[in-house]
C-alpha cells in the first residue's frame, strides 16, 4: 500500500455488492484491502482483481477474525464497508436442513462487524476515517421467512445509532454511516423478488452517500420505504411482513 493512497477495507468483496464496491475504489485509484470467506473464494477472486490485497477470513469463526484483526495491525484505513452477510430462510413451523446454525448467521451478520468495529477502531481513528455499515429496509420492516437475518439487521442498525453518538461524544473524528439496502440482483437474492437494482447501481447510490458524508444512506426503493414509514408505520410493516 502507498502512503499516499487513501485505504478501504470491504469486507465480503468477492462477489455482489461488495464486488461492486471493490471495483468503484480500485476505478478511483484506492488502495483496496477486501475478504472472502475461504482461500478459494479469494483466490477466485483474485484472479480477476490482482490488483488489490486480498484475505480470507470467514467471519463466522472468532479465531479467523482474531488471525485478520492480527494482519490488519498497524494499517491506517480511511474507509471500512461491513459488508458480508448472509441470508437464511428459516421456518419455525416446518423446521428444514438449514446449511447455516442459528450462531453462525448471528456471528456473520452481526457479532462480526461488531467485533472489528473495537479491533479496527485504532486503524480508523488514527486516519480521521468512515466507517460504514450495509444493514437492509428488513432492518425497518421485517419479514417472516427469514426472522434471524431480519433481528441480526435491527440489531446492527440500533449498535449503529449508539455508536454514531459515541463518536460524536468522544469527538474521535470518525464518522459512523448506515446503508438501507434495497433488493438487489446477486447470489443472496437469487430466484426471489422483483424490481432488483443491479449491483453495480446499489454501490453507486452506496459510494455517492459515502462521498457526501451521509449519516444514512437509503438505497433504491428503501426511500420510498422510510416515507411510508414516517407517514403510516403500520402499513409499512405490512406490506413486508408476508415476504
Ligand atoms: N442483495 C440484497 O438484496 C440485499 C438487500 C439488503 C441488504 N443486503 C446486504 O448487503 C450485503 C451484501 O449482500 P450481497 O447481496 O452482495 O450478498 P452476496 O452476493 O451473497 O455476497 C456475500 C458476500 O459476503 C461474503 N460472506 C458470506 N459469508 C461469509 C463468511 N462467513 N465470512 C466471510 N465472508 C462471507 C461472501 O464471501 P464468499 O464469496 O467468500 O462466500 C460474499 O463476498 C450483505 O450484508 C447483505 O445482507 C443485500
Amino acid at each position: 500500500m502507498t502512503d499516499n493512497k487513501k485505504t478501504v477495507l470491504v469486507t465480503g468483496g468477492t462477489r455482489g455488492i461488495g464486488r461492486a464496491l471493490v471495483e468503484h475504489y480500485i476505478k478511483k485509484g484506492w488502495s483496496v484491502i477486501s475478504t472472502g470467506r475461504s482461500e478459494e473464494a479469494v483466490k477466485t477472486a483474485q484472479e480477476a482483481l490482482p490488483d488489490i490485497k486480498w484475505i480470507a477470513c470467514d467471519m463466522a469463526r472468532p479465531s479467523q477474525r482474531a488471525e485478520f484483526r492480527k494482519q490488519m495491525n498497524g494499517v491506517p484505513l480511511d474507509l471500512i464497508i461491513h459488508n458480508a452477510g448472509i441470508q437464511q430462510a428459516r421456518d419455525y413451523f416446518t423446521p428444514a436442513d438449514e446449511a447455516y446454525s442459528v450462531t453462525e448467521e448471528t456471528e456473520i451478520n452481526f457479532l462480526a462487524p461488531v467485533d472489528l468495529t473495537r479491533s479496527l477502531m485504532d486503524n480508523v481513528r488514527n486516519a480521521g476515517g468512515h466507517v460504514v455499515y450495509i444493514t437492509s429496509g428488513l432492518a425497518i420492516a421485517p419479514k417472516q421467512s427469514s426472522p434471524i437475518y431480519c433481528a441480526n439487521k435491527a440489531g446492527l442498525r440500533t449498535f449503529v445509532k449508539s455508536l454514531r453518538q459515541q463518536s460524536i461524544m468522544h469527538e474521535s473524528g470518525v464518522l459512523i454511516t448506515e446503508v438501507i439496502m434495497a433488493l438487489v440482483d446477486t447470489d443472496m437474492t437469487r430466484g426471489r423478488g422483483k424490481g432488483k437494482i443491479s449491483a453495480d447501481e446499489a454501490a453507486r447510490q452506496v459510494t455517492d452517500g459515502i462521498e457526501k458524508r451521509c449519516e444514512e444512506i437509503h438505497i433504491g426503493k428503501v426511500k420510498g420505504l422510510m416515507f411510508l414509514r414516517k407517514l403510516m408505520p403500520n402499513l409499512a410493516e405490512k406490506l413486508l411482513i408476508k415476504l
